[in-house]
């Protein structure tokens, strides 16, 4: 496994649509290694491969939580090529982030439940219902994958003011 490094706003590679992914192949699984150590280390809860500069629809995530006993026991989950099948008409609200937008934190009002269909790591097709903090970040992942990210429900006020506050820190961390 290895660290890769994330891609930050205003990275134009964000704005990719990425491709499906044709085979489980070795390189494949590589990635999503590395994805994980990546989001581990950041840390975060889900991560895109475009946020790794990797234009592929591949998505990693870990959305365990603290047992009673306070240990955290890894639930690592992998969603290949994956869609959204419907979408609930109720909405839930989320505080969200992300990886490549490093602390900075919106509400962002989506579909409460969604149904995805996904490839897994032995390329077996899967249908499953996503609520809760799930289904927001699998349909905040999938965005990634369509070049969309959360800060594009924000009011264009707010969306005009961070990407002016990162474009400026990209300008001067390159001077
Ligand atoms: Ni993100």
């Amino acid at each position: 496994m290895a660290l890769r490094e994330i891609i930050i706003l205003p990275d134009r590679q964000l704005r990719l649509v990425s491709k499906p992914v044709e085979k489980v192949t070795t390189e494949i699984r590589k990635l999503a290694d590395d994805m994980f150590e990546t989001m581990y280390d950041a840390p975060g809860i889900g991560l895109a491969a475009i946020q790794v500069a990797q234009p592929l629809r591949l998505i990693t995530m870990d959305l365990a939580k603290k047992s009673e006993d306070g240990e955290t026991r890894p639930q690592p989950r992998v969603f290949i090529n994956p869609e959204i099948v419907s979408s609930s008409e109720e909405l839930s609200v989320y505080e969200e982030g992300c990886l490549s937008i490093p602390e900075y934190y919106e509400e962002v009002e989506r579909p409460a439940q969604v149904r995805i269909r996904f490839t897994d790591l032995d390329g077996k097709v899967h249908e499953e219902d996503a609520e809760g903090l799930f289904a927001t970040c699998i349909q905040h992942e999938i965005d990634h994958l369509n070049g969309v990210l959360f800060v594009d429900y924000l009011s264009k006020l707010k969306r005009d003011r961070v990407i002016k506050k990162f474009t400026k820190a990209a300008r001067r961390a390159a001077e």
